[in-house]
């Protein structure tokens, strides 16, 4: 998800049935509330740009737009079909919701690369989160100037965890992650730091560990910054393993301050992209 131009485009693996099997593809939809949404285009049908293998996976997209070169960037998880080849694609595009062309593959640090995070600061860097197995792990690092490629280690959070996602709110950084189930949902944790390179809490629960994160998984924390508050929203995938084309997603505003996370149980809520407010009906 990214806001440009008093929009916010949110970009997702699209896995609609009907899609050419040989390909990956990726959506991209449009809102200025973020509660009314319009299908741009699938900016990414990509056929297999490193020999995979049939069953070769493109997932957890993210686009960033470089103000140095215009450009859109996008970051993907690229694999093979048993998740061994563990690198990035980076795409690029000339507009928001234009057609995404690849450009490359690599190991980010020269590490392992499964699930990817998007982060962007206050101060507009951009940062690429990405959970290293060997390493158990997940890694914050810094994005060069062009976005092009992983320029340096910023934070290492050495907890398995992958799904990873940040926010900075009032002066501290929140970070976020799931265990390593895969499809299947499980108590999702968060930990604190004052400086983004840490040192980091420990990491705890986000929600009672036997709600299982409502039934979803992390993928991103986005700051809703208005006249009159901030607010972050849990943004989370309600996978459905065996017709993933049909999975849903969980969006609820969370309880932040102080250090601590609390996401609550689902339910019907607003927020004033305007104002910043949120009103929550649990
Ligand atoms: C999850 C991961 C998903 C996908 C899935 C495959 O743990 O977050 O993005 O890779 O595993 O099993």
């Amino acid at each position: 998800m990214i806001r440009w131009k008093g929009q916010y485009y949110w970009f997702g693996e699209d896995r609609t049935e009907s899609n050419d099997a040989e390909k990956r593809y990726v959506a991209c939809y449009s809102s200025g509330d973020l509660v009314h949404w319009q299908f741009r285009r699938q900016v990414v049908a990509l056929a297999d740009p490193e020999h995979l293998g049939p069953k070769w996976i493109l997932e957890r997209p993210k686009a960033f737009h470089n103000s140095r070169t215009g450009q859109f960037v996008m970051y993907a998880h690229l694999d093979d079909g048993s998740y061994k080849a563990a690198r990035v694609a980076v795409l690029v595009s000339d507009r928001i919701d234009g057609e995404y062309k690849y450009v490359k593959s690599f190991r980010p640090l020269g590490e392992e690369s499964r699930d990817i995070g998007q982060f962007i600061d206050d101060d507009g860097q951009a940062y690429l989160i990405f959970e290293s197995r060997p390493t158990k792990g997940f890694f914050i690092a810094k994005l060069s100037d062009d976005y092009l490629s992983v320029e340096k280690k910023v934070s290492f959070l050495e907890t398995p965890l992958e799904g990873g996602a940040l926010v900075h709110y009032r002066g501290l950084y929140y970070a976020i992650g799931s265990h390593l189930t895969g499809w299947r949902p499980n108590p999702n944790v968060y930990a604190t730091a004052s400086s983004l390179s840490g040192p980091w809490t420990a990491f705890k629960d986000i929600a009672p560990p036997e709600a299982n994160t409502y039934g979803s998984q992390s993928s991103m924390l986005l700051k809703v910054v208005g006249s009159k508050n901030t607010a972050v929203i849990y943004m989370g995938d309600i996978w459905r393993p065996k017709t993933l084309w049909d999975s849903r997603y969980l969006w609820m505003p969370l309880e932040i301050g102080d250090g601590a996370i609390r996401l609550p149980p689902p339910g019907d809520w607003t927020v004033n992209v305007k104002t910043g407010e949120v009103d929550l009906t649990e």
